[in-house]
């Protein structure tokens, strides 16, 4: 079940450029999570935006597949796969089907479900709490018992900041059956401060920020 308008402003967002998301780099928080050994197995990037996490993580080994719903995000991540030399997997996809659309596996050599790892970064705070708990039950059944999923998302400060800020019980609640909550801690999201979220910021437009965030790591049961 897509939002179509969140659908067409995210895909939009990726034909303008500026997406205060878009970094052109991996978050600081994966590149720690992967080289502590937190990825393991069969890898989604779930919401994978212009693939940087998809591509760092294939660039390390991983069997990774990212996956978005806006098209034109896909269409960045696969150009920035081939210009960079990775042999990455990337499929237009909705968090909210993708038991239906993964379950058999991809038909293109990429890898379906049933998934070892979830990466999330930043996906999860976009939804709203009944749509958080709905995705939360989507990836239980694209999972394998025993599989992590990462999530990292803007957290509630009383720090500035701009996005979807979320509390830590938003993440409790929505994996509160069938999912264990092994670590939920403090960190940074980092993104572009530009027009307005800059002036929230008191920084010139362009500014590269780092804001508070959570990162949980929750095993499924
Ligand atoms: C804030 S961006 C984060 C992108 C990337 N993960 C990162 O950290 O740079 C959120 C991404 O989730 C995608 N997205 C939002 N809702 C989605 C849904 N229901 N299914 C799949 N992707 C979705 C958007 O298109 C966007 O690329």
């Amino acid at each position: 079940m897509t939002d179509t308008v969140a659908q067409r402003n995210f895909d939009e967002s990726y034909t303008g450029g500026g997406a205060p998301w878009v970094i052109d780099e991996p978050q600081p928080a994966v590149v720690a999570l992967e080289r502590d050994g937190g990825i393991g197995g069969r890898v989604l990037d779930a919401g994978c935006g212009t693939g940087e996490h998809t591509l760092l993580l294939a660039r390390r080994g991983h069997d990774v597949l990212g996956v978005d719903f806006a098209p034109h995000a896909v269409e960045r991540a696969t150009e920035l796969a081939r210009s960079r030399g990775v042999d990455a997997h990337f499929r237009v996809a909705d968090a909210f089907d993708l038991d239906r659309e993964l379950g058999a596996g991809g038909n293109d050599g990429d890898p379906g479900a049933p998934f070892d790892t979830i990466l999330d970064s930043a996906l999860f705070h976009v939804f709203e709490p009944a749509d958080q708990r709905r995705y939360a039950d989507v990836l239980h059944r694209i999972t394998r018992p025993g599989a992590v999923v990462h999530v990292l998302a803007l957290a509630e400060s009383e720090d500035p900041g701009f996005g979807p800020r979320i509390s830590d019980a938003a993440v409790r609640d929505a994996f509160a059956d069938g999912w264990t909550i092994e670590e939920l801690t403090s960190n940074r999201y980092r993104a572009v401060a530009r027009g307005g979220d800059a002036e929230a910021l008191g920084v010139p437009s362009g500014t590269v920020v780092d804001l508070p965030a959570w990162l949980a790591r929750i095993r499924r049961d």
